[in-house]
């Protein structure tokens, strides 16, 4: 494409904004109506354990509660006031079911709602798009104990719950995303125990997941069927694996490591099938499947409008036959000392240009990308986060390069908005533009909040 200049210019339309999710931001864990969700309830039962599937590392479940976040639930207005003085004309969050309908099915609670109301009201009025994600991880507990996931109700659970939200938001919520991440609360979840219900049931995680892929169409059906508007779509982590050596074993075993981590998932998404050719070639995982879970998969199918990806980390991966998916992770290049995640920018454009060779016909969002750096106790060095800095600008520039490559990109977000509780290490690890002072409440902007102000107003990165 010819280009007169170095200037990196977004188009007018792209979306530029920060995310978070209910559980991790909200707060008011069990204020009005809202009731316990599997996140809760497995942050009290693990607190301060090893992992089953992290033991080797020796890494313990952190001892500190979801309950408070970044108590966006008293300060959305805050919040949002300062996500409309940095420029952004974006914002993803997500609902939480157990503050929608605290038993899981049945009851609405209003209370719940109206929370909703106000805060999808107030970022309207501040010009700022609202990207809204069904389930993030925070399934009401009264439907964990029900079976959760590896219920074969659970389609219709969520069915029930997603037509509670699209009828209530319509014609005010565009962007609509099901579930964020089910290789995460699915295959961690249930295959490798590194993640709630911290189960390794290969069998049962498949079941689960097969379960999570039929709630996903039924609600993209239903938001077809009440004539929406916008768009709908899902949301997953992508990992891009680098064979570990020249050779062609490698190749294919971080060919299979990828299918595994995200097409096993995106594909169905997209095209209302699995990667067949991952099963074919790792038996184990086809044998572990649910019956007739093609067809059924086939006659179920609704595709989406887009696909979102999460992108934090590459990986390495080497050829290894007696392993579960014929691969074993290697050491990557881009280790850091210091930092929790490898940095690797152009990661992040290898993956789009993943997305526009394997899925073309679907729009793609970076519906997730952040750094995180450790809780030092240390407000002036947390705030003057140059390393952020330099992390936002290099992300960015790699959009643009992506863009210009002819990826069907329609907006970033960054994660997180604000300094939050992260899943299994608490409040230990900040990934937020803005700073948060998890007794107190107190926010402050974080250099690199200024820094994205420049980007998101200018539509454009230096
Ligand atoms: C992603 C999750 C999100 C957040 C980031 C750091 O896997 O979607 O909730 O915790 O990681």
């Amino acid at each position: 494409m010819y280009r007169d200049s170095f200037t990196m210019t977004f188009p007018d339309d792209f979306l530029i904004g920060t995310a978070n999710s209910a559980f991790q931001s909200e707060g008011a864990a069990d204020r009005d109506g809202k009731s316990p969700s599997m996140m809760d309830h497995f942050a009290r039962t693990h607190a301060g354990q090893f992992l089953p599937g992290i033991v080797k590392k020796g890494i313990r479940m952190t001892e500190e509660f979801p309950d408070d976040g970044c108590c966006f639930y008293d300060h959305f207005e805050e919040f949002i006031d300062d996500m409309k003085a940095t420029g952004q004309n974006t914002y993803r969050l997500s609902l939480a079911w157990p503050r929608i309908i605290p038993d899981g099915t049945g009851a609405v609670n209003e209370q719940g709602l109206a929370f909703y109301d106000r805060v999808i009201d107030k970022l309207l009025a501040c010009g700022i798009e609202p990207f809204v994600d069904l389930l993030h991880w925070d399934l009401p507990m009264a439907l964990y104990e029900r079976g959760g996931y590896a219920s074969r109700e659970f389609p219709d659970w969520f069915e029930q719950y997603a037509k509670v939200c699209f009828a209530h938001f319509k014609g005010r919520v565009r962007l609509w995303s099901t579930v964020n991440e089910p290789c995460v609360f699915i295959t961690s979840g249930y295959a490798d125990g590194r993640f709630p219900p911290f189960e390794k049931d290969l069998r049962k995680s498949l079941l689960a997941g097969q379960n999570v892929l039929l709630a996903h169409y039924r609600a993209v059906k239903l938001f077809r069927e009440l004539d929406m508007g916008g768009k709908i779509g899902a949301v997953n982590a992508i990992i891009p694996v680098y064979p570990a050596d020249f050779r062609p074993e490698d190749m294919d075993a971080a060919r299979r490591q990828a299918q595994l981590r995200f097409d096993i998932w995106a594909e169905p998404m997209a095209y209302g099938h699995y990667p067949e050719q991952f099963f074919d070639e790792c038996p184990m995982y086809k044998n572990a499947m649910p019956e007739g879970y093609a067809q059924e998969l086939k006659d179920a199918f609704a595709p989406v409008d887009f696909l979102g990806i999460n992108y934090y980390v590459t990986s390495r991966t080497a050829d290894d036959p007696d392993a579960p998916a014929r691969s074993k992770r290697v050491q990557t290049f881009y280790t850091q000392p210091g930092l929790k995640n490898d940095v690797y920018p152009a990661g992040l454009l290898d993956s789009l240009l993943y997305m526009r060779d394997h899925y073309p016909d679907v729009e793609v969002f970076v519906t997730e990308n952040g750094l995180c750096t450790p809780n030092t106790g240390d407000e002036e060095e947390e705030c003057n986060d140059d390393v952020r800095v330099s992390y936002l600008r290099e992300h960015f520039r790699m959009l643009w390069r992506a863009l210009q490559s002819g990826v069907n990109l329609g907006g970033y977000y960054y994660w997180n908005d604000a300094d939050s509780y992260e899943q299994l290490s608490g409040y230990d690890q900040r990934f937020g533009l803005t700073w948060v002072d998890h007794k107190t409440f107190r926010r402050r902007w974080k250099k690199s909040r200024y820094y994205f102000q420049k980007v998101a107003q200018n539509h454009m990165v230096d």
